[in-house]
């Protein structure tokens, strides 16, 4: 969505703003709550810098930092001169806490197993897996990609790399070959951990048999750790490939923790850009540390005794910061499921929460628009009565979606906390805090303590109510410090737009008079398919690299359970005809390209694509199109007949 020039445009929030309900913190949670009042903003807004030093002496560090920031404008710098290990913070100092039989992680199979660990459990195997993994030859600042199904090793195999200061990088299991040959090249990976394979809706996803196509182009890795998971029959080659368990056999159960630069590199996580190519977004050790840390603090409301469960992939930022480090540093007690909502019954989730008694329950509002769908019966089958706070993360969740949540998943009794942040961000930058700020249904809430969020207009000055774009004005301790070997390319993306003056995150947003964040959706080319960020000019490359394909111009259209679909325009080279399997094999060819998450919901064949005069697809207008909506202003149109052969064809299909 584009935000058009001025500081009023009406959008339907407007219309939703009239309507809004105001639902109160429950008195009972706000009693109980870590955070029960103001004074954090407060003191924060007395001295960010100071304040988020605070934040980060909850943290062990092995030496002190001698600066808190170093503010160099797009590049931060904080806690410089500071030692810390992220795996000691996540393991070790729990361990000397008393905290060794505290159950760390609760795995569930999709086919029902079950393993935990406790957090002495988990220190050895990362211990043992991290000598590993050194023993290979993977020193401190190497690259790791790490391409496994939601199995406790996923998580072992990211601390093992903290602990001994290689950089992981996570490729989602749903990701291609082709994806996953991309990031590791890119990263210039040296070692990749996989698994013969996971299990998804009953089917085993063959991710050691992906990782070998991928694996024939990329010259730098020289070791394959496979765990064995699925006991699929795989590939193993001699010299290169080894299993898990026999890696972790013969080797010390104690690994030194590296003493880390508080700035050296935790992880790189690719995101889509807005061209075809992820940007491999880099993590800091230090400051990302302490933004996870403390935001599981305040937004999960986290307790000793809690059941954490953090429905994300390991493969996604969520996964990294609320389902490890952020609940791991903090020795919260996890759940990890591996497989389908949907698998074998609707219920899974609702029996999940049930068997192990969840506390906490984060997940995203494609997944509860999907819940919705399938009727109440599912989680009125299954006692939700340990649940105390509920939270909503990847995209705006309707008013609907929300009360739904808040009516059946949490009786009504637990807050909700809509959290938005971005891969780039690293951690939560604003929500509501569950214990002091009332719930607007729709609005994300406030920026945290320590984060200053601002709405600007295309002239980069702030909007105090009204729309535009949404920008993080000052630094702050988990931002992205770039991306992976292309600094140019992070300044163009996220500090162009004003010339360098300030962060720009892509997203339209609009401010109400109590100051209370509506999000609007992506300015940008970027495609938020259930909750997933999806470049339009990716998708159209996928597209275009089928020799049937001409061009291809690619749009998000609204959907009811994804938020996002894809639709495809797509021209035809000459001398291809159409015929009822072209559709399928361009949608399977982008699947096949970066993952079935791309796969587009429709493709619309077309003589042509409307294009400005210089060129420039017109998505908005294609996204018209493709919504049904009116025709606005089409004069910039080169051919303006176009556009009205589009749109009937789209009706017909
Ligand atoms: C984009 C970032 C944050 C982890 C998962 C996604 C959208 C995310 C919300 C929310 C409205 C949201 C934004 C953002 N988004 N959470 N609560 N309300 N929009 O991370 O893949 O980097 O995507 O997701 O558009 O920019 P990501």
């Amino acid at each position: 969505m584009a935000i058009p020039d001025g500081t009023t445009f009406k959008t339907e929030v407007d219309d939703l703003l009239h309507e809004t309900r105001v639902f109160q913190v429950p008195s009972l949670f706000h009693n109980l709550a870590n955070i029960k009042n103001d004074s954090l903003y407060a003191k924060a807004k007395t001295d960010r810098v100071a304040f988020w030093e605070e934040c980060a002496k909850k943290l062990h560090w092995t030496t002190p930092w001698k600066q808190a920031l170093i503010w160099e404008k797009p590049f931060a710098k904080w806690f410089v001169g500071g030692k810390i290990n992220a795996s000691y913070n996540c393991l070790d100092r729990h361990i000397k806490a008393n905290l060794g039989n505290k159950t760390a992680l609760i795995w569930e199979g999709e086919n029902g197993e079950e393993r935990t660990f406790s957090y002495a459990e988990s220190y050895l195997e990362v211990n043992k897996l991290a000598n590993a993994i050194k023993s290979l030859g993977i020193k401190k600042g190497d690259r790791v990609a790490i391409y496994m199904p939601m199995v406790p090793e996923a998580v072992f195999a990211m601390l093992a790399c903290a602990r001994i200061g290689a950089i992981h990088t996570v490729v989602f299991g749903g990701f291609s070959a082709e994806a996953l040959r991309d990031r590791i090249n890119d990263a210039q990976a040296k070692l990749l951990i996989t698994a013969d394979g996971g299990f998804r809706r009953g089917n085993i996803v063959p991710l050691k048999n992906i990782a070998d196509t991928a694996l024939e182009q990329t010259p730098g890795i020289q070791d394959v750790i496979v765990v064995q998971r699925s006991k699929a029959e795989v590939a193993m080659k001699r010299g290169r490939d080894h299993w898990y368990h026999d890696v972790v056999r013969n080797v010390k159960p104690y690994c030194e923790p590296e003493a880390m630069d508080s700035e050296d590199v935790l992880f790189i996580l690719y995101t889509s850009g807005t061209t075809g190519k992820p940007k491999g977004i880099v993590h800091s050790t230090g400051g990302y540390l302490t933004g996870v840390y403390n935001t599981t603090h305040w937004v999960f409301d986290l307790k000793p005794n809690d059941i954490f469960w953090c429905t994300a992939d390991v493969g996604w930022v969520t996964g990294h910061s609320y389902a490890v480090y952020g609940p791991m540093s903090n020795a919260a007690t996890q759940i990890l499921y591996e497989g389908a909502p949907d698998f074998p019954e609707r219920d899974r989730f609702w029996r999940i929460i049930e068997k192990y008694k969840v506390t906490i329950l984060y997940t995203a509002p494609t997944a509860i628009r999907a819940f919705m769908k399938w009727g109440d019966q599912w989680p009125k089958g299954c006692n939700l009565g340990s649940l105390r706070l509920l939270g909503s993360v990847g995209e705006p969740i309707n008013p609907e979606a929300w009360m739904w949540y808040y009516e059946n998943i949490g009786g009504q009794k637990c807050p909700i906390v809509d959290t938005w942040w971005q891969t780039e961000t690293g951690a939560i930058m604003i929500t509501t805090l569950p214990g002091v700020t009332p719930m607007k249904p729709g609005s994300a809430g406030k920026p945290l303590p320590g984060i200053d969020a601002e709405i600007l207009n295309e002239e980069g000055q702030i909007i105090p109510a009204g729309g535009g774009f949404l920008s993080l004005t000052s630094p702050w301790p988990s931002m992205l410090r770039g991306i992976w070997g292309d600094p140019q390319r992070y300044k163009e993306t996220y500090w162009g737009r004003w010339q360098g003056k300030n962060y720009f995150a892509g997203d339209g947003t609009k401010r109400d008079k109590d100051g209370y964040f509506w999000f609007l959706g992506r300015v940008d080319d970027i495609m938020l398919v259930a909750g997933h960020n999806i470049s339009t000019s990716e998708v159209e490359s996928a597209l275009v690299d089928n020799p049937m394909v001409a061009e291809a111009a690619v749009v998000g259209v609204k959907d009811d359970i994804k938020g996002q679909a894809i639709a495809a325009f797509v021209i035809l080279k000459e001398g291809h005809k159409l015929n009822a399997k072209t559709e399928e094999i361009l949608k399977e060819h982008v699947s096949q390209k970066i993952g079935a998450l791309a796969r587009p919901s429709r493709i619309i064949f077309t003589a042509d694509v409307p294009k400005t005069r210089s060129g420039k697809i017109m998505r908005r207008l294609l996204r018209d199109i493709a919504e049904g909506r009116v025709l606005g202003d089409i004069t910039t149109l080169a051919d303006a007949g176009i556009v009205a052969a589009l749109k009937e064809k789209y009706q017909e299909a």
